[in-house]
């Protein structure tokens, strides 16, 4: 009789990996990393009130200029950018990524927005973009501004996503590192251990972008892809 399966931890993956010392990992060893460190999935969240109604005609992925208007989107240009990957790291290509979110000023382009603060008339607000070969997506668009949504209660900066892969859809949100309201925000904490894997990471822009502009990077991990 065969004994049982065991699953390596990643942990003793590593250390393996790491006894082999400076070997390169064989190909059993780089078939086994893929296939059993599992990976941490993107956690799912509510798609909460506005999801735009009625979808404007431009949604590329570039939600800083609208088509045939001549101005740009008001306040902190991000590039936002990762991968949809499955829980064993393979890329997901072909997948549909929605994504919508508030203007600088924290509101919506939506009717249930009451946020007194204006509207940006050259902020797209909503895009869409399909993943290439690696999985890879792209946006640039603009850091979102936090928004009250009760007296006592603002919503930290972050940015609403609808992603269909080959076999999992996946509603969700992300959020920016060091936010001090990310840790008053019920749907931010009630990810738990999860939150994590639903903040993004700040670098500085590379040389070709706009120099005052921020790349965020945020892989999203979907368990079947
Ligand atoms: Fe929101």
């Amino acid at each position: 009789m065969n004994p049982p399966r065991r699953f390596l931890s990643r942990r003793e993956i590593l250390e393996t990996a790491v006894a082999l010392g400076g070997l390169a990992i064989t190909h059993p060893m780089r078939s086994l990393l893929a296939q059993e460190v599992k990976r941490q999935l993107t956690p799912e969240q509510v798609m909460g009130p506005f999801y735009p109604i009625i979808r404007p005609l431009d949604h590329d992925a570039d939600l800083t200029i609208i088509k045939g208007k001549q101005g740009h989107a008001q306040g902190k240009v991000i590039h936002l950018t990762g991968r949809v990957l499955n829980s064993k790291g393979e890329p997901v290509r072909g997948a549909r990524i929605e994504l919508w979110q508030a203007n600088t000023h924290g509101r919506y382009d939506h009717p249930s927005d009451t946020n007194q603060v204006p509207l940006d008339p050259n902020f797209q607000g909503y895009g869409v973009q399909i993943t290439d070969a690696e999985g890879r997506y792209r946006f640039k668009t603009i850091k979102p501004g936090a928004y009250p949504t009760g007296p006592y209660t603002m919503r930290p900066p972050h940015i609403h996503f609808d992603i269909m892969g080959k076999n999992d859809r996946l509603v969700t949100q992300t959020y920016f590192p060091n936010e001090p309201l990310n840790e008053k925000d019920s749907i931010f904490m009630s990810l738990g251990s999860d939150k994590d894997a639903a903040v993004g990471k700040v670098l500085p822009p590379t040389k070709e972008l706009e120099p005052d502009s921020l790349v965020v990077a945020w892989d999203v991990i979907l368990d079947r892809g």
